[in-house]
C-alpha cells in the first residue's frame, strides 16, 4: 500500500484511517463472509464515513490489513518528498514490481556472459522465454494456451490481426466501432479502408452511446447490425471504453456478430488484466491487447493477441521467421509453415530485453488468480462509488455505469466546470490519476496495490477540491 504521507493532508472531519467498528457492526472477516454481504456493510460503513457520524478517532481498515486479501507489497510507488504517491493510474500505467528488475538484469548478465548462445543456453534461454508468459496470459483471458500470443505492441497488433480478419468481400466491408473508440483504433481501421481505397467515412459506421443513458447499449447495436447486415464485415469494439469505463457484453456482441455471419474483434487494452474474460467459451474471433496498463509490463511492453482456435487455419498475410514451424525454423527456408496456433502469427524474435518486468508480473497475477482479484476490485470500486455519491454532485457525473458488472477498475469522473483546476488540485495532494481532455478525470484502483484508504485520500482530496 502507498500513501503513507498524506495523513496529514487530509481534512481533519475525516478519520484518518477508518473501518469497521467491531464493538457495532462486528469484526469483517473477508473469508468468512460472502462478497454480497461484505459489500453491504461496507456500503453502510462508508456511508457513515462520508456523513461524517464516524468518530474521528483513528481506527484501522480491517479490509486493508485482512491478508487474504490479494494486497500486494510486491510494486513500487512513485515519490515525492513526503513519501509514496497515491497511485491510481494503473489504467494507464501499472507500477513497476520488485522482481522486475532483478530478471531484467539477469538478461542484460545472459547477454553479457552468454551472448549469442543465451538464445539457447543458461537458465531461462530466450528461445522459450515466451512459453511461460504466454499460459500464464491465457489464464488471465480466458483462452486456450495456444490461442495466445505476447508480440508487437497493441496498435501494430490490430494491424496484423486485421491483415488476416479483415477480408471484405463484395457489398460486406463495412466496419462497427464504438464512435469514442481510442484515436489509435480508429486510425488502424482507417488504414485497412483506405489500403482498399475505401472512405472510413463510408466504411466505418459508429455505434453511438444510447441518448437517454448515456452507454454503449447492445439493443442499439442489434438495431445498427440489421440494418446493415448485409454491408458489414466486423465488429470491432473495446472491451472496456477508455473514455467511460464500460464493460461492454463482448459475449453478447460476438453472438450477435456471428447470427449475422460477421466477424467480432475486440481491443481489449482496459480489460485484460482488470475484469474477467472467457474468450475462448465466448467465442470471440479475435482480440489484442497492451500489457502496460493492468499487467504491469512496463512502458510500450509487448502486447497480447487471441486468435479463437477455429480459426488458426486461416491464411496468414503478415508472415516473419518467428511464426514459422519450429521444425524447420532454422534451415532457413524460402517458403513458409506456419507454426500452429497463435505462433505462427509471430513475426520477429522476441523483444527479450521488454519481456522481464512483465513476466515478473505474470507471476504475481498467477499467484492470486484473476477472481480473487476482480473480487477485490469490486470491492473497491464500490466503496469508491459509495463514497462519491455522497459528495455533493453538483459539478460532476459518474460516467461510468456503477453496477459492478458493467465495469472494471476504472471509474470516469465527468466534470461541469474548472475541470482542469480540479484535476491541478487532486495532484498537488499527491494523488495520481488521469485527465482526459476536456472534462474527465480517470481514476482506478489496482486490486494488487492500492488499498481502500487510496480510495478514502482520493475521496477526501476529490471533496477538498470542489470546494
Ligand atoms: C484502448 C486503446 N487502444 C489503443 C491504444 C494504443 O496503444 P499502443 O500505443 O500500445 O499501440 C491505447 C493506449 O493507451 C488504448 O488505451
Amino acid at each position: 500500500m502507498g500513501s503513507s504521507h498524506q495523513h496529514d493532508h487530509l481534512t481533519p472531519r475525516y478519520p484518518s484511517r477508518f473501518v469497521n467498528k467491531s464493538e457495532e457492526y462486528g469484526s469483517i472477516h473477508w473469508a468468512n463472509y460472502p462478497t454480497s454481504q461484505i459489500l453491504v456493510d461496507l456500503h453502510h460503513q462508508s456511508i457513515l464515513v462520508m456523513s461524517n457520524i464516524l468518530p474521528t478517532q483513528r481506527i484501522e481498515f480491517d479490509l486493508d490489513r485482512n491478508q487474504t486479501l490479494p494486497v500486494s507489497d510486491q510494486f513500487y510507488f512513485p515519490k515525492d518528498s513526503l513519501g509514496d504517491k497515491t497511485y491510481l493510474c494503473g489504467h494507464s500505467l501499472g507500477l513497476i514490481n520488485k522482481n522486475a528488475e532483478p530478471y531484467l538484469r539477469k538478461q542484460l548478465n545472459n547477454w553479457k556472459n552468454l551472448a549469442v548462445e543465451g538464445h539457447f543456453k543458461g537458465d531461462s534461454p530466450w528461445i522459450e522465454y515466451l512459453a511461460a508468459m504466454d499460459t500464464q496470459m491465457a489464464r488471465i483471458v480466458g483462452a486456450k494456451e495456444n490461442e495466445v500470443g505476447i508480440m508487437n505492441s497493441l496498435t501494430a497488433n490490430i494491424h496484423f490481426l486485421f491483415s488476416g480478419f479483415y477480408r471484405p468481400a463484395g457489398n460486406k466491408y463495412k466496419v462497427i466501432m464504438e464512435a469514442t473508440a481510442f484515436s489509435s483504433d480508429h486510425y488502424a481501421v482507417a488504414s485497412h479502408l483506405e489500403v482498399r481505397g475505401v472512405k472510413p467515412k463510408e466504411g466505418i459506421i459508429f455505434w453511438h452511446p444510447n441518448e437517454a443513458t448515456g452507454l454503449y447499449e447492445v439493443a442499439d447495436l442489434r438495431q445498427l447490425v440489421s440494418k446493415h447486415a448485409d454491408e458489414l464485415a466486423l465488429i470491432f469494439v473495446g472491451g472496456i471504453n477508455y473514455l467511460n469505463g464500460q464493460f461492454l457484453d463482448i459475449s453478447a456482441i460476438t453472438e450477435l456478430a456471428h447470427q449475422h455471419d460477421i466477424l467480432a474483434g475486440f481491443d481489449l487494452a482496459h480489460a485484460a488484466g482488470n475484469v474477467l474474460l472467457d474468450l475462448h467459451s465466448w467465442n470471440v474471433d479475435f482480440a489484442c491487447w497492451c500489457t502496460y496498463k493492468y499487467l504491469n509490463g512496463g512502458p510500450g511492453s509487448p502486447g497480447g493477441i487471441f486468435i479463437h482456435q477455429r480459426h488458426h487455419g486461416r491464411q496468414i498475410y503478415f508472415k516473419g521467421w518467428w511464426g514459422n514451424s519450429m521444425e524447420n525454423r532454422f534451415e532457413m527456408l524460402n517458403h513458409f509453415t506456419p507454426e500452429k496456433g497463435v505462433a505462427g502469427w509471430q513475426v520477429s524474435n522476441p523483444t527479450i530485453l521488454a519481456l522481464p518486468p512483465l513476466k515478473a508480473s505474470l507471476e504475481i497475477f498467477d499467484q492470486f488468480g484473476m477472481n480473487q482479484l476482480r473480487n477485490k476490485s469490486i470491492l473497491l470500486t464500490s466503496y469508491l462509488v459509495e463514497g462519491l455519491n455522497n459528495l455533493n454532485r453538483e459539478n460532476f457525473v459518474i460516467n461510468t455505469p456503477v453496477q459492478a458488472e458493467m465495469h472494471g477498475a476504472m471509474i470516469c469522473l465527468k466534470l461541469k466546470s474548472k475541470s482542469q483546476d480540479i484535476f491541478d488540485k487532486i495532484s498537488t495532494e499527491g494523488i495520481i490519476t488521469d485527465f482526459r481532455s476536456p472534462d474527465t478525470i480517470r481514476l482506478a484502483p489496482h486490486p494488487l496495490y492500492n488499498s481502500f484508504e487510496d480510495c478514502f485520500r482520493f475521496l477526501a482530496a476529490f471533496e477538498k477540491a470542489l470546494g
